[in-house]
C-alpha cells in the first residue's frame, strides 16, 4: 500500500483496503507510542490553518507531527492572511514551497480540495462544514479496540446527521460495510445526493443504511450509539432554540442506552455539552433552562461511555495519515 503524496480530504477518496490500512498503521503507531519507542523517521515542517477553534485536533496534530519529528505551525484562526488578504490557491502555492504538509480546518469542503488542488504537498482535513475525515479513522480505531472489528456493526448516530459527523459517519460506515443508522427529524437527515453515493458503496461492501425518525425504533440492538453539538462551529447562535426544541427527543440517555444492545458504546467526537460547566452550556441555561444537551451527564460519565478512548486515538491515527502521506 503505498499512499505517498495523497491528500486526506474525505473518506470517499480512499478505498475500503486504504482505510484498513490507515487503521492498521494507527494501531501499530499507538502500541510503539506505548512501548517508548523513537518513531521521529520524518523531518520536515508541516503548517495547521486552523479558520475555527480546536482543542483534541490541533493537540493531535502538534503531538504526532512532534513524535514524527516533524516541525509544526500553528496558524490561528486571525493570525494569518488566508481568505482575508490572500485567496486559498495563492496561500497554497506559498505554504506549498515552505510545507511538505497542511492541515485544514474552516468551512466549505471546497476551500480544502482548492487549497489541495495548488499546494503540490498532502493536504488534510481537519474538519469541514461537511466532512471530518480524521475523526472517523479515530472514531473506528475505538470501535475497532471496544468491539473487535467494524464488519456488521450496527452504530447509530443521533441529532443532526446532515453536517460533518454525520456525513462521515455514513460515508465511514458505507465504506467498511457496517450498519448506520441515522436518528432524526427528516430534515436532519443527510442530503439525498450523499445518501445515494453512499447506497451505492454499500451495495460493493454490504453496509447497511437507514433513516429513522423514532429513537427506540433506531437504537434497538445498536452496538454504538453515537452523537454531536445540536449546532456546529460556525453556525449562527440563532439556530440554537430550534434546535433544542426540535433535537431534545434525540437526546441520548440511558433508557436509549439500555434500549440498545447489552454492550453497547456510547461515543461523541467531542466537545459535548453534558453538563453545565462550559460558557456556553451555562448561556444555554440561563435561555432555556436546560441543564444538558446532546447526552445526559449521566450517561458520558458511565461505563457505556469510551469518549475519553475516542479522543486519545485521535493523536495515533493523525500519526498514521502523516506517516502514510509523507
Ligand atoms: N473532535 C474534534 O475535532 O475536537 P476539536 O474541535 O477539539 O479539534
Ligand atoms: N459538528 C461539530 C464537530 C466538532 C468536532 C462542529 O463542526 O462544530
Amino acid at each position: 500500500m503505498n499512499l505517498k503524496g495523497r491528500s486526506f480530504l474525505k473518506l470517499l477518496d480512499y478505498t475500503p483496503e486504504e482505510i484498513n490500512y490507515l487503521l492498521n498503521l494507527s494501531a501499530k503507531l499507538k502500541k510503539e507510542k506505548k512501548q517508548g519507542k523513537n518513531q521521529k523517521k520524518l523531518n520536515g515542517s508541516i503548517a495547521l490553518i486552523f479558520e475555527k477553534t480546536s482543542t483534541r485536533t490541533r493537540c493531535a496534530f502538534e503531538v504526532a507531527g512532534a513524535d514524527l519529528g516533524l516541525h509544526p505551525v500553528y496558524l490561528d484562526p486571525q493570525g494569518s492572511q488566508i481568505g482575508k488578504k490572500e485567496s486559498i490557491k495563492d496561500t497554497a502555492r506559498v505554504l506549498g514551497r515552505m510545507f511538505d504538509g497542511i492541515e485544514y480546518r474552516g468551512f466549505g469542503q471546497e476551500i480544502v480540495e482548492e487549497l489541495a488542488k495548488h499546494a503540490g504537498v498532502p493536504v488534510w482535513n481537519g474538519l469541514t462544514n461537511e466532512f471530518h475525515p480524521t475523526q472517523i479513522l479515530a472514531d473506528f480505531l475505538t470501535i475497532k479496540e471496544h468491539l473487535g472489528g467494524l464488519k456488521g456493526v450496527k452504530l447509530v448516530y443521533m441529532g443532526d446527521a446532515r453536517y460533518n459527523m454525520g456525513n462521515s459517519l455514513m460515508v465511514g460506515a458505507a465504506k467498511m460495510g457496517m450498519h448506520f443508522v441515522a436518528c432524526a427529524p427528516k430534515k436532519y437527515f443527510p442530503n439525498e445526493e450523499l445518501i445515494k453515493t453512499c447506497e451505492k458503496i454499500a451495495r460493493g461492501t454490504g453496509a447497511k443504511l437507514e433513516f429513522i425518525e423514532d429513537p427506540m425504533v433506531a437504537t434497538k440492538g445498536a452496538n454504538v450509539i453515537y452523537t454531536d453539538v445540536w449546532v456546529s462551529m460556525g453556525e449562527p447562535d440563532a439556530v440554537w432554540e430550534e434546535r433544542i426544541k426540535e433535537l431534545t427527543p434525540y437526546r441520548v440517555t440511558k433508557e436509549l442506552m439500555q434500549n440498545a444492545s447489552e454492550n453497547c458504546k456510547f461515543m461523541h467526537c467531542l466537545p459535548a455539552f453534558h453538563d453545565l460547566k462550559t460558557t456556553i452550556g451555562k448561556q444555554i441555561y440561563d435561555k432555556f433552562g436546560i441543564t444538558e444537551m446532546e447526552v445526559t451527564d449521566e450517561v458520558f460519565e458511565s461505563e457505556y461511555s469510551i469518549v475519553f478512548d475516542e479522543a486519545e486515538n485521535r493523536m495515533h491515527t493523525i500519526k498514521a495519515v502523516m506517516k502514510a502521506t509523507l
